[in-house]
């Protein structure tokens, strides 16, 4: 386990069962599947030769598919096992690489073009939203655009499970739902401009679930 995570593990014992819950998930499915919906959309926002991080990739199915567009990806996740078999597959792949790193608890690096998280924020506390966002700001070119994808407050399964802080719910994994406003707000208080932002069904349709989600591209002003 990585050491940030310990760190929270010790003030949050949720976000250690997550994490064992996602690396017990992709033990299962350790092999990138078709890619998402979102990353279909954000595709065209793309330009071939420039750098895009995503921020919990899991099996790496989107950050597979921006690699195959010719953009150089950097794909981040906590899952170590994960990670490593991503590594292993993708070793000859030299726009794609992985790496076992906490989100919220990133190290500084060279400024990327875009940013990209679809489901992830929704899986991190809100004072780990605030570091994302933070690090995000400092670590995007001005003009970049950050993409993310996640589960609104709208979401029917708001209210399933142990009630925690911020909107957060404990099922079998946590989840945060998010409330639009709040979300512009964060942004925008970390200068980023909100160039597209929709909250709706239809966006993100997996098995019998339609769940309310909100989309948002951002930009580094
Ligand atoms: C719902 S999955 C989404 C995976 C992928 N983005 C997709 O759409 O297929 C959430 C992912 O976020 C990762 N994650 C959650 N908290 C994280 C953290 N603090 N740092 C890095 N990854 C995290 C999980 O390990 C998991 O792979």
């Amino acid at each position: 386990m990585l050491l940030s995570n310990l760190k929270l593990t010790k003030k949050y014992p949720y976000m250690n069962s997550s994490s064992s819950y996602w690396e017990n998930y992709y033990s299962k499915h350790r092999e990138p599947s078709n890619c998402s919906p979102f990353a279909e959309f954000v595709t065209p926002f793309l330009k071939e030769g420039k750098k895009l991080i995503e921020f919990g990739c899991g099996n790496g199915r989107d950050s597979k598919h921006f690699a195959q567009q010719g953009i150089n990806v950097l794909a981040l996740d906590q899952c170590e096992k994960e990670i490593a078999f991503l590594s292993e597959k993708f070793e000859t792949t030299e726009n794609l690489n992985f790496l076992a790193e906490d989100m919220t608890n990133l190290p500084e690096m060279e400024k990327s073009d875009f940013l990209y998280s679809r489901f992830t924020i929704h899986a991190i506390d809100k004072a780990g939203e605030g570091k994302l966002i933070k690090w995000a700001a400092n670590n995007l070119k001005t003009n970049g655009l950050f993409f993310v994808e996640v589960r609104s407050v709208k979401d029917e399964l708001f209210g399933v499970g142990e009630a925690l802080a911020d909107n957060a719910f404990f099922s079998d994994h946590y989840r945060r739902f998010i409330v639009l406003d709040e979300l512009h707000q964060q942004f925008s208080s970390h200068g980023f401009d909100v160039l597209y932002s929709i909250e709706s069904k239809g966006l993100a349709p997996y098995k019998t679930e339609d769940p309310v989600v909100i989309r948002l591209i951002v930009q580094k002003k």
